[in-house]
């Protein structure tokens, strides 16, 4: 393996920097030249590649976002898309690609393999959707930053004694949800993976109320009804005032935790030795604190099991 590409693409986490960097820095370790493409399969499709020395990953380990930016193309969903970045990849003479993203990365990277590019994928998503691995990188960033809101949040709806809903995003995943309604103790956690009972929400609100609760935090994942609606119901049904935050994309920025700038780093430097072992159509992720590689339809085709235990003791916890 004399030259290989690296990207990131669908939605960016923090901790992709720290994810270039250790693919680039390894690959330059080892003798390999490396190209970085720009916006995902869509810079693959269009030649925006340029090669990338020790000192242009430098100073990026800490930083939110991708250097090489991000984006969703459609036309590489099309066979024409893909034999178009064959093509760019011929004319590099790029021989294997490190993709970071999401599972339609991911998806995109096979189809590569398959035409005989040599492919591996890092799971960078703040969503921890991916059931393979137990993370994704700049899940444990965005946690910490919804976290950080919670307790903004608490302040200011324990001195109006109201309740309040912060939507978080996942898309079709409650684990941001989940994770942070244990770490901050919040009193409901409303995910796509449990049918929720607004009666049963209300009663806790009251229950807690009647006991001398100052606030109270329901977290709800994105895509589950309309969080206004939801604090409007709930207010008619507890008579408790009731607001509602959207985080939004705050969650997919900043500076990414220690722990994603370690698993970003460790995952990238073992993509580039898969790519010298000559692997191909391999995911990399972490089991048990464990690094991991698979086969990409493997990986894809395994369901993801909701994390019952986090979500009864949160319950717990808040009576
Ligand atoms: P994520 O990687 O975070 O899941 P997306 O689902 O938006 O994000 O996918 C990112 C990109 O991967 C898409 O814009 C597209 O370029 C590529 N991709 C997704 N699905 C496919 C597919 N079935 N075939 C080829 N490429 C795909
Ligand atoms: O996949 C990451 C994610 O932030 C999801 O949680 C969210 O549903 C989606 O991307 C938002 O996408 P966009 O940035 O295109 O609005």
């Amino acid at each position: 393996m004399k030259t290989i590409g690296v990207l990131t693409s669908g939605g960016d986490a923090p901790g992709m920097n720290a994810a270039i960097r250790a693919v680039v820095r390894t690959a330059i370790y080892y003798n390999i030249k490396v190209f970085g493409i720009e916006r995902g399969y869509d810079g693959l499709i269009n030649g925006s590649i340029e090669e990338m020395g020790l000192s242009s990953v430098g100073d990026i380990i800490h930083r939110g976002g991708t250097i090489l930016k991000t984006a969703r193309c459609e036309e590489f969903k099309t066979k024409k898309g893909q034999n178009k970045a064959l093509n760019i990849l011929k004319v590099f003479g790029i021989e294997g690609l490190v993709v970071i993203g999401g599972d339609g990365t991911f998806t995109g990277a096979q189809k590569l393999s398959k035409a005989g590019i040599k492919t591996v994928g890092i799971p960078g998503t703040i969503d921890n959707d991916l059931a393979y691995t137990d993370y994704t990188i700049g899940f444990d960033t965005a946690v910490n930053t919804v976290l950080d809101s919670i307790s903004k949040v608490r302040d200011t709806s324990t001195s109006h004694g109201r309740a309040n809903i912060i939507e978080v995003m996942g898309r079709h995943c409650g684990d941001i949800a989940l994770y942070t309604g244990l770490a901050g103790g919040a009193e409901s956690v409303i995910v796509p993976e449990v049918e929720f009972n607004i009666d049963n929400i209300c009663k806790k609100l009251i229950q807690g109320k009647s006991r001398g609760k100052l606030h109270s935090i329901i977290m709800l994942a994105e895509g589950i009804g309309n969080a206004f609606e939801l604090g409007k119901q709930i207010e008619e049904i507890t008579d408790i005032e009731t607001r509602v935050t959207v985080l939004g994309h705050v969650q997919r920025g900043g500076s990414p935790t220690a722990f994603d700038r370690i698993l970003a780093s460790k995952m990238g430097g073992k993509a580039v030795e898969l790519l010298m072992d000559g692997k191909s159509g391999r995911v990399i992720g972490i089991k048990k604190n464990e690094l991991i590689d698979m086969d990409i339809d493997e990986a894809l085709s395994i369901e993801k099991e909701f994390d019952k235990e986090k979500y009864e003791l949160t319950s717990i916890l808040s009576i």
